[in-house]
């Protein structure tokens, strides 16, 4: 894992968008697995200045993303369909057959899932997968306790994760749904490279035990310590816990340069 600790949370987006506007680049019909939630916000934005001002080409661009509530058709203001439009898909050039979020109104939940794994391989796997965290480890909506060999399916949210998310349904924990469909763990760790994003000190203690913390299945994030290429951005607030900061900060400031954005 590759710790990359900047100042503020808008500096590190526009670094983790530099990686992913490199990938569009060299490969112009790559596929991107992409993230929700607040963490991504200021990466997304990157992308679309990139687009509307350097004419970055994601034409060719497939993406899947992580997770969606079951129950939200699309069109209400908290699906995760709604975000992705809002924030992204709108905003540049990607064709809307290639995007893909799983269906939170499936008729067939575990049938729906299937499929979306077999999209994910006919369209040749998922080159680079965006991340956040969550506050109890999780990725995805694959919560504590979930299998590391998990593939898209049904998963319940904790308690938690409704009340980190009230604050997008009027600060109504009853109101988020409990349910959710996810890309599972093994679906996540497919992916050819991670890129994680996390700001803030409410991330700092998931950040520690996700990097310095034993391998387990209660910090689902953990897993990543297997993965061979995933990076790790953070602001200085989510560095707080870690133990060795200060070394991850001396390797990142000796990286020769032909490294720096690989
Ligand atoms: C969203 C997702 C979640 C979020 C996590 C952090 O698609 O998969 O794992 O990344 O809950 O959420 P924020 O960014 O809102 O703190």
């Amino acid at each position: 894992m590759e710790i990359i600790i900047k100042e503020t949370s808008e500096t590190t987006s526009v670094m983790a968008a530099r990686l992913v506007a490199r990938l569009v680049r060299e490969k112009p019909n790559a596929v991107l697995g992409l993230a929700t939630g607040s963490t991504p916000l200021m990466l997304y934005k990157e992308l679309v200045r990139l687009h509307q001002e350097e004419g970055l080409d994601f034409s060719g661009i497939t993406t899947f993303n992580l997770d969606e509530y079951i129950g939200l058709p699309r069109d209400h203001e908290q699906s995760y369909y709604t975000f992705m439009w809002k924030n992204l898909f709108s905003q540049i050039n990607i064709l809307p057959e290639n995007v893909h979020i799983p269906d939170g109104m499936a008729a067939d939940v575990p049938l729906a899932c299937a499929e979306y794994e077999q999209a994910i391989l006919e369209a040749g796997g998922i080159d680079l997968q965006v991340l956040g965290i969550g506050s109890d480890g999780h990725v995805g909506f694959n919560e504590p306790t979930s299998s590391f060999a998990s593939r898209t399916r049904i998963k319940t949210l904790t308690r938690q994760t409704l009340k980190d998310n009230a604050r997008f349904f009027n600060d109504d924990d009853s109101r988020v749904p409990h349910h959710c469909i996810t890309m599972g763990i093994g679906t996540i760790m497919d992916a050819g490279c991670i890129l994680m994003l996390a700001f803030g000190e409410k991330k700092a203690e998931a950040i520690a035990s996700m990097v310095e913390g034993p391998v387990a299945s209660v910090v689902p994030a953990s897993i990543l310590q297997h993965h061979a290429r995933a990076k790790v951005f953070i602001d200085e607030a989510a560095a707080t816990q870690l133990k060795r900061a200060d070394y991850y900060r001396w390797v990142y400031e000796g990286k020769p340069d032909w490294q720096l954005d690989a």
